[in-house]
Parts: C-alpha cells; sequence; structure tokens
C-alpha cells in the first residue's frame, strides 16, 4: 500500500517535541502489548534489510566517487549532477567591507549582514535576522515567494548602523545562498532544476533564481546586488575554509543532505570556457540524488512512491532529516497492523504520513531512564497508548537501525568523495590533514547518527588514514560563507 503524501510541512531539526500540544496526563495508561513477540520478526527482518557491513559501505563509496566521474564527464551521464559552483576563488583572509548574505533552503531564510576587516581585524560584527516562511508560500507562486524575501531583506537593511558601514555611493552586495539543485551558469546566475525537501513554489523551475531575486529586491526599492549564488554546502565550505585551509569538503546532514568539495578543472571534462586562475573550482555533487548499491527495504520504497518527487533523492530520503522520522514511523505501522504493537487497534494518528518527526525518534534515542519514560511519552503523543516496556525497547530498536543505516550510509558517501580525491592526487588528501566542514541540525543534534557516520568512515579508511580526516561542526558557516563569497566576488574588486 502506498500512501499518497502531501507536502510535509518542515521543521527545523530540534529535540523535543513543539509546546503546542495538549498537556500529557501525567499517568499513562499501560497497554500490555503481549504482541511484541510477534513485532521481534518484524525488527529482526528490518535489521537484516537495513544491514551496513563493511562490503556495503565499500560498495557505496566506490559507486559515489564513479558517479562522481561520470557526473563530471558530461551532464546528463549519472545520478550525481556535479553542478559547477564557479567559485574558483576561496576567501583568503583578505576580505574587507560590507556585505550581505541571505540564505534559503528551508522552512525559515536568514539574513546576515558582515563587517570583514581583512587579516588582522577578520569578522568585525555579524548580525542576523531569521524569518519563518509561510507554508502556503512554498506551494504559492515563484513571485509570491521572491516578493516575501525580498521584503524581509529590504527591512533588514534598513536597520544598518553601528560597526556596519557602506563607503559612499557603493551598491550594497550579496551572497546568495540557495539550498537547492540549480544548473549554474556563473558566480552569479543559475538556472533552478527542481525544487526539493517539499517546496513546490510554480513558476521557479527552469528560471535563473537570481533574477527572480534582482525583480523582486527591485519591486522593494532596494538597492543590492547578488555578487554570488551559493548552495548551502559551497557557503559552508567557504565559511569554514577562511579559517581553516585544510578544509577541503561541505557537507550538510539536516532536512536535506548534499556534499561538495574542490576539484582540480582538469579533471572536469565538462568545463569549457574561461580557465579558473586557481586551477580548481567547488563541484556541488547534489549527492542526495545518488541512488546505487543503498540497502533499501519495503519502507523506503513505500515512502517513496508517495513522495511529491517519486524516483528522486533516494539518497536523501534515505540518510536526512526530513525522512527518517517518516521510516521508523511507516515500521511502527507496519508492526501496529501486522502484529497488533500498540494493542488491538491500530492508532489513527500513526497511519498519519509525517506524524514521527525525526527531532522524536532522536529523543527516543536518547532516553536513558530505566522505564523509557521519554520514549512512553512520545509513543503517547503519536499513538495515544502507552505502551509497555518491551514495546518501548523494540521502538528504540527500530529508531537505532534507520538512524545507523543512515549515519553509515552517510559516511560512506564522504569516504567516497575523498577517495576520488586521493585518487586524481595521490596522497594529497589521505597523506595529510584533511578535513571536511559539516552542519546541518540532523549532525548536529543527534549524537548516535554523528557516532555511526563516524564508526563508518574509520572502518573504511582503517585507523591509521581516518586520524588525518577530521569532520568538523561547522555550524551556520554557510551565512558567512556566502558573504566571504560575495566579497570574494565584489564587482569593486575588478
Ligand atoms: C538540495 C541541495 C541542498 C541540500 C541541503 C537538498 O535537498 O537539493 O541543494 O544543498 O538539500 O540543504
Amino acid at each position: 500500500m502506498s500512501l499518497t503524501v502531501a507536502p510535509p510541512v518542515l521543521r527545523s531539526f530540534h529535540s523535543g517535541r513543539s509546546s503546542g500540544r495538549p498537556p500529557r496526563p501525567r499517568v499513562l495508561m499501560t497497554v500490555r502489548s503481549s504482541n511484541t513477540v510477534s513485532a521481534a520478526p518484524i525488527l529482526i527482518k528490518l535489521q537484516r534489510d537495513c544491514a551496513t557491513p563493511l562490503p556495503v559501505l565499500r560498495h557505496v563509496a566506490d559507486a559515489m566517487a564513479a558517479d562522481m566521474r561520470a557526473g563530471l564527464e558530461a551532464d546528463g551521464r549519472s545520478d550525481l549532477k556535479m553542478i559547477l559552483s564557479y567559485v574558483d576563488a576561496l576567501p583568503t583572509g583578505n576580505e574587507k567591507g560590507l556585505f550581505y548574505a541571505l540564505d534559503l533552503g528551508g522552512t525559515n531564510f536568514r539574513v546576515l549582514r558582515v563587517q570583514l576587516g581583512g587579516k588582522d581585524e577578520h569578522v568585525v560584527a555579524t548580525e542576523f535576522e531569521q524569518v519563518s516562511i509561510p507554508q502556503e508560500l512554498m506551494s504559492g507562486t515563484s513571485e509570491e515567494l521572491f516578493d516575501f524575501i525580498a521584503s524581509g531583506l529590504a527591512t533588514f537593511a534598513q536597520k544598518e548602523a553601528g560597526k556596519f558601514c557602506l563607503p559612499q555611493g557603493r551598491t550594497r552586495e550579496l551572497g546568495f545562498t540557495f539550498s537547492f539543485p540549480v544548473k549554474q551558469t556563473s558566480i552569479d546566475s543559475g538556472i533552478l532544476i527542481k525544487w526539493t525537501k517539499g517546496f513546490a513554489v510554480s513558476g521557479t523551475a527552469g528560471k535563473d533564481v537570481v533574477a527572480c531575486l534582482n525583480e523582486a529586491m527591485k519591486r522593494q526599492g532596494l538597492n543590492m546586488r547578488v555578487s554570488a549564488l551559493v548552495n548551502d554546502t559551497v557557503g559552508t565550505l567557504a565559511g569554514a575554509r577562511y579559517w581553516d585551509n585544510d578544509v577541503m569538503v561541505a557537507v550538510i546532514l539536516g532536512t536535506g543532505t548534499n556534499a561538495c568539495y574542490v576539484e582540480r578543472v582538469d579533471a572536469i571534462p565538462k568545463l569549457h570556457g574561461p580557465n579558473s586562475k586557481s586551477g580548481r573550482m567547488i563541484v556541488n555533487t547534489e549527492w542526495g540524488a545518488f541512488s546505487h548499491g543503498l540497502p533499501l527495504t519495503e519502507f523506503d520504497r513505500e515512502m517513496d512512491a508517495g513522495s511529491i518527487n517519486p524516483g528522486e533523492q533516494i539518497f536523501e530520503k534515505t540518510i536526512s532529516g526530513m525522512y527518517l522520522g517518516e521510516i521508523v514511523r511507516r515500521v511502527l505501522l507496519k508492526m501496529a497492523e501486522d502484529a497488533r504493537l500498540f494493542g488491538d487497534c491500530v492508532p489513527e494518528k500513526l497511519r498519519m504520513p509525517f506524524s514521527l518527526r525525526t527531532p522524536d525518534i532522536c529523543a527516543m534515542q536518547q532516553d536513558s531512564s530505566k522505564d523509557f519514560e521519554v520514549v512512553g511519552s512520545i509513543l503517547h503523543d503519536v499513538t495515544g497508548v502507552s505502551p509497555d516496556l518491551i514495546t518501548r525497547k523494540i521502538v528504540v530498536d527500530v529508531c537505532d537501525t534507520i538512524a545507523k543505516r543512515g549515519g553509515r550510509l552517510a559516511g560512506a558517501g564522504i569516504v567516497g568523495i575523498l577517495q576520488k580525491m586521493e585518487d586524481d592526487s595521490k596522497g594529497l588528501v589521505f597523506g595529510k590533514r584533511t578535513v571536511v566542514a559539516m552542519d546541518g541540525g540532523l549532525y548536529e543534534h543527534y549524537p548516535q547518527y554523528r557516532s555511526y557516520l563516524q564508526d563508518a568512515v574509520t572502518e573504511l579508511l582503517g585507523p591509521e588514514t581516518s586520524k588525518n580526516i577530521v569532520i568538523e561542526h561547522s555550524k551556520d558557516g554557510s551565512g558567512i560563507g556566502a558573504a566571504l563569497l560575495a566579497a570574494t566576488n565584489s564587482m569593486y574588486q575588478h
């Protein structure tokens, strides 16, 4: 059976449930689940289907590297789009002046300004604001969405004062982080290929998103120019590189997922046109679309079939924050239907797509109380019953199985990228300190996921090589990164 899923309400990933719910009863009625015995085979099968032993990880890492090569050959050759970012100069630390950044990629957009002070003063001051995007705009028209964003940006720009100073006569410059697949045509233009992560805005696909923003800024009377259009992974890489020269890869593990890395231009056959001065370019892999060799289950296939983009973003649907809770919900629903996990009736709410969120499964896995109290209370929220201890343990095992598969596959993906880079430049990746800058709420807030990811990297690379690979959390680096890239590509530099 496949359910047709309306675009889920995206929420940023954080632990704990929203406070808007009715208070939970203090004394919960315990349902005797003698049927946990029959749920066991479903769990065992799930664990078998989701298993990621070393050969599976290796296969995924190799396939990722092979898909990267194919995607670099020519467009359309691979699941991986390997999008050229046209970022060929990374921040050096010499950047100076006032720059803005706009970050659009989830339920919120963020605006930021930064005053850069060059080598001695680095980041003199930053200020940011976050605005949540009304649900209806996520499925409205392109104009409505961009007008809303430009108006937020205009209000923010009006508050510029204090340490932020724009030399007279200059136009404000903006780094635009747009976290969706875009076919870039230059550093400051790019055509939206498709929306992901539940966005379904009409009239943007096939258009230059910078032009959409510029027109909206004009309608708002805002004098600002987009100097750099960047994916959030690219912003994260640039932001992290500002402080650490060893950063070569950036990964986002949040609502959605993606990775980018620094590539040699002579390894990009599809790159035509002016050569990069540095001989390098950041490539946005769009690895969310990867699909080879993944250990998928009936639950993944059903979720995909019911999604707004069936057959697409399979890696993203297996490892990212938007989907992990939903996969667990589908497993629990099967256990409720086939093995009466929650008693004689199947809880109605459990049938509702996305009623169990990834922050819920994360919170359940953090529960160290003797009676799994947090698990009990989250399950009560979602099912209306309070299951007994054995059932709670089974639910935690389901969460662990899905988080483990996600974390380990993400680790294998990272190794695939590093492996490809190492194969092209022997010793320059594995033979020295190489940093993977990581951002996203899933990675930040889910400790088990994080450690499964690290385990997979260590298993694949071995204890010696893995010492050189540092996975570093680079929180909210993409905003500053985009502003830095606006500085690097400023029209006043040329
Ligand atoms: C998008 C990427 C983005 C990632 C993380 C994916 O759904 O396709 O462009 O980088 O989410 O935000």
